[in-house]
């Protein structure tokens, strides 16, 4: 199995490099950084939908999974970028969204046309709800991921449908074998006859509804939808669906992660990842990047408002699937398309050193965790999240981050609406989605290298470009990026310990250290993280017994063995030890 000691690199269209100066990312612009991608040491590369799409959600909204949305290149130019990918032995996996399509999709187009058409039960419709007053209701009370009713009226032909994300979403009915059928031939063989790897699995376990559609429990009786995402993940059928489609993909020795939000329960996430069970290979768990987000509502938190001990059970969450004494297989990420940027979330931005010593705290933390490692594009440079300053409105395009917006500046009265959109506004520019869709940070040029300087880039760049860019990192030995290489060689030198080792924590209690074992075959090693921009003591002598090596530290000074003191972490410093 080539994925267990791999490293996978995310790679997001629309904002890694634009080939033809129009502004969006696109396929040739993938396939001009090859170079680039390969020598960051990586495997495998996953490509976020490409698919054509009228883009509500960033082509998670597929419109046809047989075409290319035009902007990022044709079927061709992907036929090619796999084969100069196998070329260099790097493998690649597409995003496969098949919870829902596009309400452009011919087969919505041809559901919605009438209640008789034969594709009508491809989707989920319903008849409206009367309330007292006579009035039509949705069928249920469930939010939409993205705020809003789930369910979205269809005047032509009298009912709603179900959408768990926009209403350009519509989610397709599972239980209906034909639709079943027509998934796996469009979304997968289409792809997998062409050579493709694998797939990330969008939304891995929300494909079985509980089909009498309850109303969920009211959690905030001041809203009219309620948050409903228990009763969407993990329906009774989903292990049915995710075995039928395991038997196609192992046709073409095809490797799967599957996205699995709301999954807390690691006996409930082993159901998926059990080698036994043969449902999908890995999963993402969401316990490390859900930290701090709102309960009922992602945006509705204040930033860093959480402890180091409780990032640690988090990490232990997935590390626990991995102990040997399962047959489970899991994933080690920090980053991805929907997250807010690491450094930002649990690093330091407040001055260059702080930047670059919490860059590479962060890099140790991840790169020595048990399961498949996933990189996302920028992470490798310390990108961080856009800057206060920049308007939500003008600067934002995410979907999910514009329904907040506007939903708090709707629901808050004109007293308190100044306060209430200062906390969006904080809160977003702390965990938006926007973030990760920078455009990647070339060199110092305008637009970041992404584009040419006469474009307009889909989205603004990073203010920071000049500093933090891949070209000044390739030439500097210390940088992040150097450090990144350099943590990915040292990772697959020892893989038994990084990639499946057995985590244990040291003291899980305590507040301002993270320190943890790795125990491989025959040798251990002991990770210590300061989370603090603080000097901090420290007595390992106890922890690493009498023979041991320093496998890598962030702190230059130590790794080249001046004015060590094995007993003082300088603030964010971050070792390994083998013993
Ligand atoms: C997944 C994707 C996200 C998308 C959603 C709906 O969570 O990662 O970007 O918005 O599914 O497809
Ligand atoms: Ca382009």
């Amino acid at each position: 199995m080539w994925w267990k000691n791999a490293t996978v690199y995310q790679i997001y269209p629309a904002s890694f490099k634009d080939s033809n100066g129009d502004g969006i990312g696109d396929i040739p612009g993938i396939h001009s950084q090859l170079d680039y991608i390969q020598s960051l040491g990586v495997d495998a590369i996953w490509l976020c939908p490409i698919y054509d799409s009228p883009q509500h959600d960033m082509g998670y909204d597929v419109s046809n999974y047989e075409a290319i949305y035009p902007p990022y290149g044709t079927v061709e130019d992907v036929e090619k970028l796999i084969a100069a990918c196998h070329a260099r032995g790097l493998r690649i996996l597409m995003d496969l969204v098949v919870n829902h399509t596009s309400d452009e999709h011919a087969w919505f187009q041809e559901s919605r046309s009438s209640l008789s058409s034969p594709k009508r039960d491809w989707y989920i419709w319903r008849p409206p709800r009367l309330d007292a007053a006579g009035q039509r209701r949705p069928p249920n009370n469930w939010r939409s991921c993205f705020g809003g009713s789930a369910w979205a009226w269809d005047e032509a032909t009298g009912e709603y449908y179900l959408h768990l994300f926009a209403a350009q979403q519509p989610d397709l009915n599972w239980e209906n074998p034909a639709t079943r059928a027509a998934i796996y031939a469009a979304a997968l063989e289409f792809w997998l006859r062409k050579g493709i790897d694998g797939f990330r699995v969008d939304t891995a376990n929300t494909y079985s509804k509980h089909t009498s559609f309850p109303d969920a429990p009211v959690s905030n009786p001041a809203h009219e939808y309620q948050y409903a995402s228990p009763l969407f993940c993990n329906g009774p059928r989903i292990h049915d669906y995710l075995r039928e489609m395991a038997a196609i993909l192992k046709k073409y020795n095809a490797m799967t992660v599957g996205e699995l939000p709301l999954t807390p329960n690691p006996a409930d996430v082993l159901a998926y990842v059990s080698a036994q069970e043969s449902q999908l290979d890995m999963v993402f768990q969401f316990d490390i990047v859900e930290l701090g987000t709102g309960p009922d509502m992602r945006y509705h938190t204040t930033p860093r408002n959480w402890t180091l001990p409780d990032l640690k059970a988090r990490v232990q969450a997935t590390q626990a699937l991995m102990d040997g004494t399962t047959d489970g297989w899991s994933t080690a990420f920090l980053e991805n398309h929907d997250q807010g940027r690491s450094i930002s979330r649990w690093g330091c931005e407040t001055t260059p050193s702080l930047w670059s010593a919490s860059a590479k705290l962060l890099c140790i933390l991840v790169t020595t965790l048990s399961g498949t490692l996933f990189l996302y594009q920028g992470q490798e440079i310390g990108m961080v999240n856009a800057p206060l300053s920049w308007d939500i409105d003008t600067e934002y395009k995410d979907v999910e981050s514009k329904n907040y917006y506007a939903f708090v500046r709707a629901s808050s009265s004109s007293s308190s609406s100044s306060s209430a959109l200062a906390a969006a506004k904080s809160a977003l520019q702390h965990l938006a989605r926007d973030h990760a869709r920078l455009p990647m940070q070339w060199d110092g040029t305008p637009h970041a290298g992404f584009t040419v300087p006469d474009a307009t880039p889909w989205m603004r760049a990073h203010d920071n470009h000049p500093d933090i860019n891949v070209k000044r990192q390739t030439l500097d030995a210390h940088s992040v990026l150097s450090f990144w290489k350099k943590m990915l060689s040292i990772r697959k030198a020892y893989p038994d310990v990084f990639a499946r080792g057995v985590f244990a924590h040291v003291d899980p209690e305590d507040e301002r250290l993270f320190m943890f074992e790795k125990r491989g075959e025959g040798r251990r090693v002991l990770v210590v993280l300061n989370f603090r921009d603080e000097v901090q003591e420290v007595r390992l002598e106890g922890l690493l017994g009498g023979r041991y090596e320093l496998l890598v530290s962030n702190n230059v000074e130590i790794g080249e063995g001046e004015g060590m003191s094995m007993h003082v972490l300088q603030p964010y410093e971050a070792r390994v030890y083998l013993v």
